[in-house]
């Protein structure tokens, strides 16, 4: 069992493979942190100690203020003046203190109503923590959620009002960590459209520091992810926590160096865009977020993530070979018809493709990204016998279908805002702000969501689609409700994503054979709120192999390849270019952006050689333990390799930038690779001793900019046999 309670001490022991969590409930009420890190049996004891300043209970002495001690989970108003996990109250001064009361431990997790969550499996527990506070007559409980096979332990909690009187939630963090020590790094990922997830790497100081998101998707500007490692921390060294949060809306990672240089972290929905009412008898569940450990660097904690979301978060068609797609938005943008596309069907199953994903403009007045948005039936004018007819003409050419969709968004000029303009997202009296000529529809409405159901029902109805590309391109501004009383309003931001989240559902549950790639101009939704029903996200909008070499190896610091839709687009007819932009490409899963019908045949043989090499290694991509050699922010190359978890494939890259020095040898050290075990490239049939890898792989550069070199080793032999 990964959970324990030990009575005579009133502590709480979470254990995972390699990590241990520790509380202890003290002074008959409080919860108080102990231990996050390497796995142990020797948790310290809390200790009490007097500091000015820092109220305390006249019951307990002054030495036992909640200011003081590391906690679990902190309240507003109540004597921790430390950034706080909760704020709610029924009388308006958002003053709460909740006291230990019961717990509960037992073999799988509870579900989020509503909300996507994490996977157990027959190895996960779950410690529920029971909490009260008589004033607001709130209970309170915690969620531990152990997720021991990789080291990872969630949090979430919910409120029941069993009290009299409706209260209302101002802040929740559902994931709070106190630490001991601030001597750490934070590490986070900030961009904007087209240039997502900037690695950013920051000694940690006295006061806050903060990433967050208002924008209601987690947005392009700041990812939930962050860390917190040893100043001196690298890959393969050091100790370094990792977090994150398993929603999409806005959130709020705050991170707090206190006056005695204790750091806070916390994780969840924030205040800004966060409040909820809850009435008497109602229940509140908060979103999930999780933390991570790892003692032996920033490596070993993205392969505890990479891990967890294969593992527990990606749907299980996430696990099985992606399809290779070719996407029509970069070939034809809003210029597509079924003549066209059926030529496209034709080509792309010659040249090997599996699917053929049709992007924008295929509904409504969808001619430029003016009009038609809500209006979810096919345009006529381009698909003359309508669109079941033309998917089963895309299907006879032997080739899988995807649709694009984006279901939350609204032109002003489409039938459905002429219809309903109260449906979408605004305040009373002001000017709703567009954005790429569009409004946001307002999710938090049943009503809203019962009529796309009811759309995309007729109009999907049971035309074989095999894939979904969701998207989303705009965010929220003057967000308020037609359906919400004034009192609710600051719900709409958390009610729109529930609202997104049980249409998400609706797909999932009516097209049980088709796959969802999400989407939100590129990466502005990359985060594991999406991952359990989008089995990839569009990384980015930017398809240049030098902007992607720098996205990718910053997403992947957090998440899986498998997550990871990676195309290859406009090449110009050049050979050596082409072959650079698939190297770069095949860090994740590989599609293309191209027009088929242009494309000379020497460029579709090449393009056919490439889908059949990736197909031989794909697995190690989408299942393998990632490992970063030299991250391109750093070195004027990029090198990375995948190896199964039983090391006998390593997938090897070597990107270089525009400033590689030709002839410059580079040494790249493959440890995960087997000792004892003879490889042999598969790309070239040389042979390498495991031990040789394992010391380093001697690779020249090969300059110019533009190149790139892939290595396919496999076991061939063990070493004492030969
Ligand atoms: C933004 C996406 O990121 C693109 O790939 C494409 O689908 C366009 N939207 C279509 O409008």
């Amino acid at each position: 069992m990964s959970i324990r309670f030990i009575k005579n001490k009133q502590r709480f022991i979470l254990h995972t493979k390699h990590t241990t969590y520790a509380f202890d409930v003290v002074f008959g009420r409080y919860l108080y942190h102990t231990y996050y890190g390497k796995r142990t049996n020797a948790i310290p004891d809390p200790i009490d100690r007097i500091v000015s300043f820092a109220p305390y209970l006249s019951t307990l002495d002054a030495g036992k203020s909640p200011d003081f001690f590391p906690q679990e989970c902190s309240f507003y108003g109540a004597g921790d003046f430390r950034p706080n996990a909760l704020r709610l109250s029924a009388d308006g001064t958002g003053v709460c203190d909740f006291v230990y009361h019961s717990y509960r431990i037992f073999k799988g997790r509870v579900a989020l109503d509503g909300l996507p969550a994490a996977r157990a499996d027959e190895h996960t527990h779950t410690l529920e923590i029971t909490l009260l506070d008589e004033v607001s007559g709130c209970r309170l409980k915690l969620y531990y959620t152990v997720f021991a096979d990789v080291d990872v332990i969630s949090r979430y909690m919910m409120v029941e009002n069993v009290g009299e009187r409706p209260v209302t939630i101002h802040k929740c963090m559902p994931l709070m960590l106190d630490l001991d020590r601030s001597d750490l790094d934070m590490i986070s990922l900030y961009g904007s459209h087209c240039c997502e997830v900037n690695f950013q790497r920051t000694p940690l100081h006295h006061g806050l520091q903060s990433v967050y998101s208002n924008r209601g998707a987690s947005s392009h500007h700041y990812n939930p992810f962050v860390a917190l490692c040893d100043h001196n921390a690298t890959d393969e060294r050091g100790e370094v926590y990792g977090f994150n949060f398993v929603y999409s809306g806005s959130f709020l990672d705050e991170v707090d160096v206190d006056q005695f240089g204790r750091t806070r972290v916390l994780i969840g929905l924030g205040s800004e865009c966060f409040s909820y009412s809850l009435n008497e008898g109602e229940v509140f569940c908060s979103p999930e977020a999780i933390m991570t450990y790892s003692s032996s660097g920033i490596g070993k904690m993205t392969r505890n993530l990479h891990r967890f979301v294969r593992n527990h978060i990606l749907p299980a068609p996430s696990l099985d070979p992606h399809p290779v797609v070719l996407n029509t938005w970069e070939a034809c943008f809003f210029d597509i018809n079924e003549d066209k596309l059926i030529r496209f069907a034709k080509e792309a199953k010659k040249t090997g493709f599996d699917m053929l994903v049709m992007d924008d403009g295929w509904f409504g007045a969808r001619n430029n990204d003016q009009a038609g948005l809500g209006d979810w039936y096919e345009n006529r004018n381009k698909f003359p016998d309508g669109l079941a007819s033309f998917v089963k003409k895309i299907k006879a050419e032997g080739i899988q279908f995807g649709i694009w969709v984006e279901p939350e968004m609204v032109n002003p000029d489409s039938e459905l805002y002429r219809a309903h303009p109260d449906w979408a997202l605004r305040v009373e009296g002001r000017e709703p702000l567009r954005s790429r000529h569009q409004l946001v529809l307002d999710m938090s409405n049943p009503a809203v969501v019962d009529y796309l159901i009811d759309r995309f029902d007729r109009t999907f109805g049971d035309i074989p689609i095999d894939y979904f590309k969701w998207d989303m391109n705009r965010h929220l501004s003057h967000v308020g409700s037609s359906v919400l009383p004034a009192d609710q309003q600051g719900e709409v931001f958390f009610r729109y994503m529930k609202g997104v989240y049980r249409l998400f559902d609706w797909f999932a549950s009516r097209f049980p054979n088709a796959v969802i790639e999400t989407c939100s101009g590129g990466g502005g939704r990359y985060d594991l709120g999406m991952m359990p029903y989008g089995f990839q996200i569009w990384t980015s909008d930017n398809t240049n192999p030098y902007a992607r070499t720098m996205i990718q190896a910053s997403a992947m610091l957090a998440y899986p390849a498998a997550t990871m839709s990676c195309h290859v687009s406009n090449p110009h007819g050049n050979l050596r270019s082409l072959d650079y932009r698939y190297k770069v490409a095949v860090g994740g899963m590989l599609g293309y952006e191209l027009n088929i019908l242009d494309m000379s045949d020497e460029i579709k043989r090449d393009i056919s050689a490439q889908i059949a090499q990736y197909k031989s290694f794909e697995h190690v991509i989408r299942l393998g333990d990632y490992y970063n050699l030299a991250f391109p922010t750093k070195y004027s190359y990029s090198a990375y390799y995948y190896a199964t978890a039983d090391a006998s494939e390593l997938l090897l890259t070597l990107i270089e930038k525009a400033d590689c020095q030709k002839g410059t040898t580079k040494l790249l050290k493959l440890k995960a690779a087997r000792a004892d075990a003879v490889y042999t490239d598969v790309l070239t049939g040389k042979t390498y001793r495991g031990e040789e890898l394992r010391h380093g792989l001697r690779v020249d550069l090969l300059g110019d900019g533009d190149r790139a070199q892939l290595f396919y080793f496999r076991v061939s032999d063990i070493c004492n046999k030969i």
